[in-house]
């Protein structure tokens, strides 16, 4: 497969799930076109976004999917996990129940997607600090207990963010 002029070695799928509002769509700007918007409105349906990165000099495009996390928009399910080997299981470190809700996530991950994908907790919205209702302790222990990979993110300055999708993509590789 080519990309201009670049040989794709590997095309990794990979999915940005959580609760409505945690900041999925700006976590993925932010890593696809290092852009954050202000006045981002809510997914409906089914989106995705490529960014080509070189991991231990194989070329990986990274075909990030992106839904919403409001139920009633949320038909997909199984196509939408179908050959994905990441995920990014997002949760606002300002919202409490958006990390209470992560289990059921985790739960619907190990139903539709492959026993092998790869997970990345990601508490978003780190800068707002003066908020935090989730200790990162809380989710620390979680992801522990869970398997999964561990990152607070902010999408509105960048922070964690290429770093987390870039542990994930090397995991997968
Ligand atoms: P759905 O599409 O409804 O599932 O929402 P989503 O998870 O994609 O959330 P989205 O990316 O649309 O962001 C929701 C709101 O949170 C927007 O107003 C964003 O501007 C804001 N937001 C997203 N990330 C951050 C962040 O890192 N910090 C701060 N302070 N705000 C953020």
């Amino acid at each position: 497969q080519e990309n201009g002029h670049e040989k794709i070695d590997y095309v990794f799928k990979v999915v940005v799930i959580g609760d409505s509002a945690v900041g999925k769509t700006q976590i993925l700007s932010r890593f696809t076109k290092n852009e954050f918007c202000f006045d981002s409105k809510s997914t409906i349906g089914v989106e995705f976004q490529t960014r080509t990165v070189t991991i231990k000099s194989k070329v990986i495009k990274a075909q990030i999917w992106d839904t919403a996390g409001q139920e009633r928009y949320r038909a997909v399910t199984s196509a939408y996990y179908r050959g994905a080997l990441g995920a990014m299981l997002v949760y606002d470190i300002t919202k409490r129940q958006t990390f209470d809700h992560v289990a059921r996530w985790v739960e619907e991950l190990r139903a539709h997607a492959d026993t092998s994908i790869v997970i990345m907790l990601v508490g978003n919205k780190a800068d707002l600090v003066d908020q935090r209702a989730v200790p990162s302790e809380d989710a620390v222990e979680f992801s522990e207990d869970q398997g999964l990979f561990f990152s607070e993110t902010s999408a509105l300055n960048g922070d964690n963010v290429e770093t987390a999708f870039f542990r994930v993509l090397e995991e997968i590789y």
